[in-house]
């Protein structure tokens, strides 16, 4: 968004506000359809009637919003419209997989497509701004907000995060953004210690600025609209309040020009961090680190009327977000027509979404074992059991915003429809969390004489997202139980794990599977894209975009480590290990697998030296040697051998999915310029060395399933 100077509407009304209508107009505030904090002591309605708020968030619905907007056009002095936000995480209505399943497509138009129907749906409802795109990279199965992440890669989060821009915000029919994004939490949230959310974060600059910033840099390029601070603190300095990553990094070096919008009472929490001693000086320290909007802090409202007359801020400052604010809403049209979209007839299209909902699921599945068990070929009699089968607001997921669980088409339901010259036998077994009388019973049942059981474990939606740390990310006893019950019916077990963050399992369990398919919370049309994905009418095409842990004490794992002096060597004490535990995680980023199997050969490059200004095509055959059709996603890392610091073992470039028939060989070439090669040195410089670059193109992290051709850069060694 480009604000630059204010239009002549915008500096006419400004000249005609009072401080409080101005004030107003920097303060979100929310309904109490949701909260995700203290509720506000204040009744929005009045707010509204005596100017001072300018946005709401977490209020949906024609009618409710109707009226709101209504409310500041006709009963207010200045009439001026309202703009609101919402949490649209993963679908309005039509619910799609939870962004960390989603991400496992490593789909980039996908991403992008959902987005705009989350857009189309939640704007006829008039939403104009929805806190996502989440870009926190995200490491940790302990903090429960890692559902809401792209996972633990930089690269991955920040190209999800630059279609999911794309998706909100471009033109829709109207010609304005469909609604704009509002990417979060800046920055580094995901690094609470322990997992435990809301606690204090402690970082190196390293980490910062090569892990946490570049998804936020990313969608600044791509234009988003608003920026969230995170409610931590980063190394003693509050994000709220962080001068030099907000005013001088975010806008100073980035040029941003868009909205920065505090979290949930983040403003009002400067007190709690110890940094303000009342809401004046907190909004006081907000504003000057360039925080446009005071959602739920009332630190605006209140605290800088007496800054300003102690001479604490100035007005300029104080317009200096009030521009922002208003030329966000004359830039998305309200000042022209306030309503605009709200209650849009978008049904003709509902069929369309719904399908695009059931192929986001199917993408977003992981297999990661197959005893050649699946696909299930018409089976005559199948146990369906478990918790998860007839889930309908759990397999929603977190922050399912609008999404209603009526609208949920059940894995149950969805296995009835797809096998239906199959016998589904069905039995719950036992509650999410609790045993259930009986249940032991009708499971030995259910597993009885069955060709194959389908065991669907999980989550509760709401044991993951925000406030939800845990220090057992584990399936809960009643479910190991019930696992072990149908385990001893010696049937073909395939367990599916409807989860929405890494979880650690019992060796037992796995070893005991014939299959694994991890589906996540995938969301409204979780049933029936198993269903496809079961039967082999499609193949499983997800890989991992966050690595599974081995055990609890693993945590965070994840493949970009750097090497250490004592590189892991299973056969040498001295090396970096557990005593108890496995060095590697379970599963890695990047696994998955699916109903064909594929071969790459050929890897090359079109040249052997690199200068500074140059680029390197790199190639590789890739050739699908199964019977089916099926997508494989093909990953490009980079090792630095040699550097003035050290450098991750492996580090994501570039991904690319191919399609590919039965017997099919194609080649997938990607493009990386010299400067991919360059990092960050000890002075925290920028340099890109001559010498040896290692190219890995492989299946997924695993060293296994990588290839590796060298590439020499010839670059004399300066400052780029
Ligand atoms: C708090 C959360 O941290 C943030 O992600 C969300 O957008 C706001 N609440 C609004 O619901």
């Amino acid at each position: 968004m480009r604000t630059g100077r204010p239009s002549a509407r915008i500096h006419a009304l400004m000249e005609r506000m009072t401080l409080e209508e101005k004030l107003g107009q920097l303060s979100m505030l929310a309904d109490g359809l949701i909260e995700t904090g203290p509720p506000g002591p204040h009744n929005p309605f009045t707010m509204i009637e005596e100017g001072r708020v300018g946005s709401l968030l977490n209020v949906w619905g024609r009618d409710l919003i109707r009226e709101a907007q209504r409310k500041a056009l006709e009963e207010t002095r200045l009439g001026i419209p309202l703009f609101f936000g919402l949490d649209v995480v993963h679908g309005h209505k039509s619910i799609h997989p939870v962004p960390l399943a989603e991400a496992c497509s490593f789909d980039r138009a996908l991403w992008e497509e959902t987005a705009r129907d989350n857009a189309i749906e939640a704007a006829t409802d008039g939403i104009h701004m929805t806190f996502a795109p989440m870009l926190d990279v995200s490491r940790d199965a302990r903090w429960g907000r890692i559902v809401e992440s792209a996972g633990e890669d930089p690269l991955v989060n920040a190209e999800y995060g630059r279609a999911r821009v794309r998706g909100y915000q471009n033109p829709g029919d109207d010609g304005f953004m469909r609604i704009a994004g509002c990417a979060k939490h800046f920055c580094a949230y995901s690094a609470v210690i322990s997992g435990r959310d809301y606690g204090e974060v402690d970082v190196s600059q390293r980490a910062i600025e090569e892990i946490y910033l570049p998804p936020f840099r990313a969608v600044v390029e791509e234009g988003v609209a608003a920026i969230m601070p995170a409610f931590v603190d980063v190394a003693g300095v509050a994000m709220t309040a962080h001068k030099r990553l907000l005013r001088n990094v975010l806008r100073g070096q980035w040029g941003f020009e868009g909205l920065i919008i505090s979290d949930y009472n983040a403003i009002a929490e400067l007190v709690n961090h110890g940094v303000a001693a009342d809401l004046c000086e907190a909004g006081v320290l907000a504003l000057k680190a360039g925080v446009d909007i005071d959602m739920m802090g009332d630190a605006y409202n209140k605290g800088l009327p007496e800054a300003l007359a102690r001479g604490d801020v100035t007005l300029d400052e104080i317009h200096e977000a009030l521009v922002r604010v208003l030329a966000f809403k004359e830039q998305l049209g309200l000042f022209d027509d306030p309503y605009r979209g709200i209650g849009r007839d978008i049904s003709n299209g509902r069929v369309k979404r719904r399908a695009l909902a059931r192929e986001a699921a199917q993408k977003s599945m992981v297999l990661v074992k197959n005893d050649a068990v699946l696909p299930l070929r018409n089976p005559a009699r199948v146990g369906l059991i478990g918790p998860m089968c007839d889930a309908p607001a759990d397999q929603l997921g977190a922050w399912a915003s609008a999404g209603a669980a009526e609208d949920s088409i059940t894995i149950l339901a969805g296995m009835r429809a797809g096998f239906a010259s199959s016998r589904i036998v069905y039995a719950q077994g036992c509650d999410l969390k609790s045993a259930i009388y009986g249940g032991a019973e009708e499971a030995r049942l259910a597993a009885a004489d069955a060709n194959v059981i389908v065991l669907c474990l999980g989550e509760e939606r709401f044991t993951t997202g925000e406030a939800c740390s845990r220090t057992r990310p584990e399936l809960p006893q009643c479910q190991l139980d019930l696992a072990r019950l149908v385990y001893e019916s010696g049937q073909p077990v395939v367990l599916v794990l409807a989860v929405s963050r890494p979880l650690v399992l019992p060796d037992w369990l796995v070893d005991g599977a014939a299959a694994i398919l991890i589906c996540w919370h995938a969301g409204s049309e979780t049933g029936p894209a198993l269903a496809d994905l079961l039967s082999g009418a499609v193949s499983p095409s997800a890989k991992l975009c966050v690595s599974w842990p081995a055990t609890l004490g693993q945590m965070p794992v994840f493949y970009g480590m750097r090497p250490t002096g004592r590189p892991h060597d299973p056969n040498n004490g001295w090396s970096t290990s557990f005593l108890d535990a496995p060095y590697a995680p379970r599963w890695r980023f990047g696994e998955g697998i699916g109903y064909a199997c594929f071969e790459r050969s050929n890897l090359r490059t079109d040249v052997a030296r690199v200068s500074r200004e140059g680029v390197v095509n790199v190639s590789v055959d890739v050739a699908n040697t199964g019977d089916c059709e099926a997508i494989e996603t093909i990953f490009l890392f980079i090792r630095d051998p040699v550097a003035r610091v050290t450098r991750p073992v492996l580090e994501l470039k570039d991904f690319a999915r191919i399609t590919l028939r039965a017997g099919e060989t194609a080649m997938v070439q990607f493009t990386l310029r010299a400067n991919d090669f360059s990092y960050l040195d000890e002075n925290m410089e920028s340099r890109l060395d001559d010498g040896l670059i290692q190219i890995f193109v492989g299946a997924s992290s695993r060293p296994e399933a990588l290839q590796r051709v060298d590439v020499i850069v010839d670059a004399s060694g300066a400052i780029v």
